[in-house]
């Protein structure tokens, strides 16, 4: 499966459902909790799940609102650790099994934030 077929698979619903579950845990972490903004949690579901979308072959309203998404550049100002960055993973991964999507996809996925969330570590 290419990375440009997930879109197709799982569509806005998928996307949607994964995300949810994943700031559904946000608000309650002791590490992530206090990153995010809590007056607009709406909007940070909205940001990932719309970079999500456009990043794996949806409609690309990310890059319409938010232009280039230069994610280094903007997890700059949060204090990414290992110990965030092994936090953030095990919240996803818990989403992506919640949101019960194929096995494939959930594969690609894993994989995608695996390594994008190593590149986004900021602090010792
Ligand atoms: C490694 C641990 C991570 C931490 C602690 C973290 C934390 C954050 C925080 C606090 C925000 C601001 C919320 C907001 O939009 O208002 C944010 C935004 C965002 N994050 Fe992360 N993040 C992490 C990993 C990732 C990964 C792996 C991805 C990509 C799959 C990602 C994609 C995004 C996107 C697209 C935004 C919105 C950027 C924008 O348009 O302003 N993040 N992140």
């Amino acid at each position: 499966m290419s990375e440009g077929d997930l879109y197709g698979l799982i569509g806005e619903d998928g996307f949607q459902r994964l995300v949810a579950a994943f700031y559904r845990q946000v608000p309650r972490d002791e590490i992530l909790g206090a990153m995010y903004p809590a007056d607009d949690l709406e909007g940070a579901e909205q940001r990932l799940r719309d970079f999500l979308i456009f990043r794996f072959g949806g409609p690309s309203r990310y890059l319409e609102q938010r232009g280039h998404p230069r994610l280094r550049m903007r997890h700059f100002p949060f204090p990414i650790t290992q110990g965030a960055r092994d936090r953030w993973i095990q919240l996803m991964t818990a989403a992506i099994a919640e949101a019960g999507l194929p096995p494939e996809v959930a594969g690609t996925l894993g994989a995608f934030f695996d390594g994008t969330a190593t590149f986004l570590i900021n602090r010792e």
